[in-house]
């Protein structure tokens, strides 16, 4: 058991998700086998069937090749806490083919503001950085949100699209009868979570709705939404991203080196943005 225990665990590495291919839902249901309820008890937490549940505990009993519930029971302290000293990965970070170039003043600023605002919209021209910030802030602030952390690149996503590639990212369906966003929702309900919308320019009216939904239903989750232009929502706290400017100081002068050739495309003028 003990050889198990450290095998799975070792498993969940950092960006693995969790061990043995286990779905967000199968994780929750460990978690609870764990505290030794009973599968209507776990219906209750979950607001699922008892018959989902049963369904979800064979595929775990599958998927860690553990006889009963009881060893399972047994599994899930070590399967479900973070390899040691290592928080978990966000979920959906994009491939990154340069290292991140200075700006350690603006991260730390949006992430003192995540501290106090459940939502922050870091908002500037097209091409000014807001992705590559908004990746490093993930990075960052994971630790903090425990439940778990989602970065959603909203570009490939149509309007009316926004809650499907939440709950694709999160691993949540919705069960028969259940509408999604009501899924999504109670998955994001309990714990600490933090989401970030990355590029919701073109749908603004879209994304607002869906992080006020998700800041009245959900206590614990934090958004950070990149934007060309603030979302309008209630509650939102808007940080502007600065264009880069002619260097004055060492950390726009190493970043302005580091993207000579972007500057070069997309020009040094300075758009409207309150300071
Ligand atoms: N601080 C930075 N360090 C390194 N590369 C950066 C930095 N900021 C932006 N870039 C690069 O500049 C380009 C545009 O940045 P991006 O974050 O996509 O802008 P935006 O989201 O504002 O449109 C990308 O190739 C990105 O990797
Ligand atoms: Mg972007």
């Amino acid at each position: 058991m003990a050889t198990d225990s450290a095998r799975i665990s070792e498993n969940r590495g950092v960006g693995d998700g969790y061990a043995a291919g286990m779905s967000q839902r199968e994780a929750e249901v460990l978690e609870a086998l764990g505290a030794h309820l009973s599968n209507a008890q776990i219906a209750g937490r979950l607001h699922i069937s008892v018959r989902t549940v049963e369904s979800h505990v064979s595929s775990l009993l599958r998927k860690f090749g553990v006889a009963d519930r009881r060893e399972l029971a047994d599994l899930a302290q070590t399967v479900l806490a973070p390899a040691a000293g290592r928080p978990a990965a966000p979920v959906g970070l994009p491939a990154l083919w340069t290292s991140f170039v200075g700006r350690a003043p603006e991260r730390d600023a949006i992430l003192t503001a995540l501290k106090t605002s459940r939502l922050v919209s870091l908002v500037g021209p097209g091409g000014v950085g807001k992705t590559r910030l908004a990746v490093e802030i993930a990075r960052e602030a994971a630790p903090s949100y425990p439940s778990g952390c989602a970065f959603v690149d909203l570009v490939p996503v149509a309007e009316g699209f926004v809650t499907q590639a939440v709950a694709a990212l999160l691993g949540v369906t919705e069960e028969p009868g259940q509408r999604l966003d009501t899924a999504v929702l109670d998955h994001l309900t309990e714990g600490r979570w933090l989401l970030v919308l990355d590029n919701c320019e073109h749908l603004l009216a879209v994304a607002a709705a869906f992080a006020e939904r998700l800041l009245a239903s959900c206590p614990g989750v934090t958004v950070l939404a990149t934007s060309r232009e603030r979302l309008a929502a209630g509650g939102e706290r808007t940080v502007p991203r600065k264009p880069l400017s002619p260097p004055h100081d060492p950390e726009d002068a190493a970043e302005a080196a580091d993207r000579a050739g972007e500057v070069r495309m997309h020009g040094t003028g300075s758009p409207n943005i309150d300071a």
